[in-house]
């Protein structure tokens, strides 16, 4: 059986991969320049629909179990799952304020707008992986069995990844162009 936590440190790995390309994004609107408000839109849509619907409560459905195990982690998984909701919260809410740029002619891209929640999302998403590689994830590989493995697995919802699964969604074509360039 595939080994979970593989599986979640490969999505760290390409989740990292799009906030490195939102933050260029970011980067060229700081420098006055302008940003691919599309691209950004499908990034933040990814992580809304794949990052907080399939990868967070898998994570969720081991940390019950971790929990269980050994009490000494109710605390880091608390934390861990309250920082799910957060960027659940904030990614949906980033998502819905660029659509809503890309669909208005106005000229009210401000830095403050989309620059203060898209570098703040990166920041908290990218510390929260980092968190979870160097604590949980140690763990769980330690202290879970196979049954708990299948049990995770048959409780928990997956569907195929749309950018970095075998088919690629036609929503996500102009990231996969912009991961490889
Ligand atoms: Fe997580
Ligand atoms: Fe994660």
């Amino acid at each position: 059986m595939e080994n979970e936590i593989f599986k979640l440190r490969k999505e760290h790995v390409n989740f990292k991969k799009l906030l490195d390309l939102l933050d260029t994004q970011l980067d060229l609107l700081h420098r006055g320049k302008a940003p691919d408000y599309q691209l950004m839109t499908d990034i933040l849509y990814y992580m809304t629909q794949y990052s907080d619907l399939i990868h967070h409560p898998r994570e969720e459905a081991i940390f019950t179990l971790l929990a269980a195990r050994d009490s000494s982690v109710l605390e880091n998984v608390a934390e861990l799952t309250k920082q799910h909701h957060t960027l659940g919260e904030s990614g949906a809410r980033f998502y819905e304020k660029l659509e809503n740029i890309i669909n208005s002619e106005s000229e009210i891209k401000k830095l403050q707008e989309v620059e203060t929640p898209g570098r703040l999302y990166s920041f908290i998403l990218r510390s929260h992986m980092d968190k979870e590689e160097q604590g949980v994830f140690v763990l769980a590989e330690k202290l879970l069995n196979e049954d708990d493995w299948k049990k995770i697995k048959t409780e928990t919802q997956s569907k195929p990844d749309p950018i970095f699964g075998e088919a690629i969604e036609d929503r996500f074509h102009l990231v996969c162009k912009r991961l490889e360039q």
